[in-house]
């Protein structure tokens, strides 16, 4: 990952799971980082745990905390502010901050749900809109945006999730071509089941198929940031969950929602 050496990652959600992923592989990449999410106290320790990784290598990289709630727009709007005043520009773009909510649709209340697609599709098509323009200008960046299998297919008990990252999706494929003349990489990545507080945060009790699925932060954000180095289209990292996207083109929906059903 050297071409990433020297550049700096703005990592959403970069309090937990994959986010903090996002940050050790960048850093041990050689790049700057800004971090973001709500609970600032665990960004801080992750800061602390990377600089004195660094200091250890004899390595120096900036690593800058910004606390920020996404859902709300004035709070990206502020965001963005603080970044620009403390003086950085942003190379590498992780959309990763998302939740799922794993319950009937109609069961869920409203605002649960309105504040998942802020965070989900708003604040990452913000974040994306704002830093691309500015990566055309330097005529060179990276976009990632967190999908998920979810995105491949209508799975029930998660509908509006995966209608989000169905949007994420799209975005992602028509951006990586509308962006490429510029200079900007843009790539999707379509995690399955990940161990991560994703499944805690969904209320969803996994049953022992869902638990044998699950694989490793680490290896899934290796996999991302491997396609966005070169500018892959979409990455789906594990080879199950490679072949359940393939599948979900080939069979019909209602043999697939009874699969998930099984499954989720
Ligand atoms: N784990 C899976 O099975 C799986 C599968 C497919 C896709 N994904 C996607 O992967 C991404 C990362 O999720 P994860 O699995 O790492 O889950 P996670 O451990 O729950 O992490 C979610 C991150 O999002 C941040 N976040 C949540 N609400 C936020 C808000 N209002 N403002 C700012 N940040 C917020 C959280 O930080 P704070 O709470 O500190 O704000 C946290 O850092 C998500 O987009 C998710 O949809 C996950």
């Amino acid at each position: 990952m050297s071409n990433f050496s020297g550049k700096t990652a703005l990592i959403t959600g970069a309090s937990s799971g994959m986010g903090m992923d996002y940050a050790r592989q960048l850093c041990a990449a050689g790049a700057n980082l800004i971090l973001t999410a709500r609970r600032v106290d665990r960004l801080e320790a992750l800061k602390q745990e990377l600089a004195a990784e660094c200091a250890a290598k004899g390595v120096c990289v900036d690593i800058h905390v910004f606390a920020c709630d996404l859902v709300n727009e004035a709070s990206r709007e502020s965001l963005i502010a603080r970044i620009a005043d403390a003086g950085l520009k942003v190379d590498i773009l992780i959309n990763n901050a998302g939740l799922g909510l794993q319950a009937p649709y109609l069961t869920q209340q409203w605002d649960d749900l309105h504040g998942m697609m802020q965070l989900d599709m708003n604040a990452l098509s913000h974040l994306t809109h704002h830093y691309a323009a500015d990566m055309k200008d330097r005529g060179e960046g990276y976009i990632l945006l967190v999908a998920s299998v979810a995105g491949h297919m209508a799975i029930p008990g998660y509908a509006a999730y995966s209608a989000c990252k169905y949007y994420v999706r799209a975005l992602g494929y028509a951006l990586n071509g509308e962006l490429a003349p510029d200079g900007i990489r843009v790539t999707v990545v379509s995690p399955g089941a990940t161990e991560t507080a994703f499944f805690e945060v969904a209320g969803h009790q996994r049953n022992w198929i869902a638990c044998f699925m699950t694989g490793k932060s680490e290896h899934v954000v290796c996999a991302a940031l491997k396609g966005l180095r070169r500018g892959t289209r979409e990455v789906v990292p594990g080879t199950l969950n490679w072949l359940a996207t393939f599948y979900s083109r080939l069979l019909p929906y209602g043999m697939m929602r009874r699969i998930m059903e099984v499954i989720f």
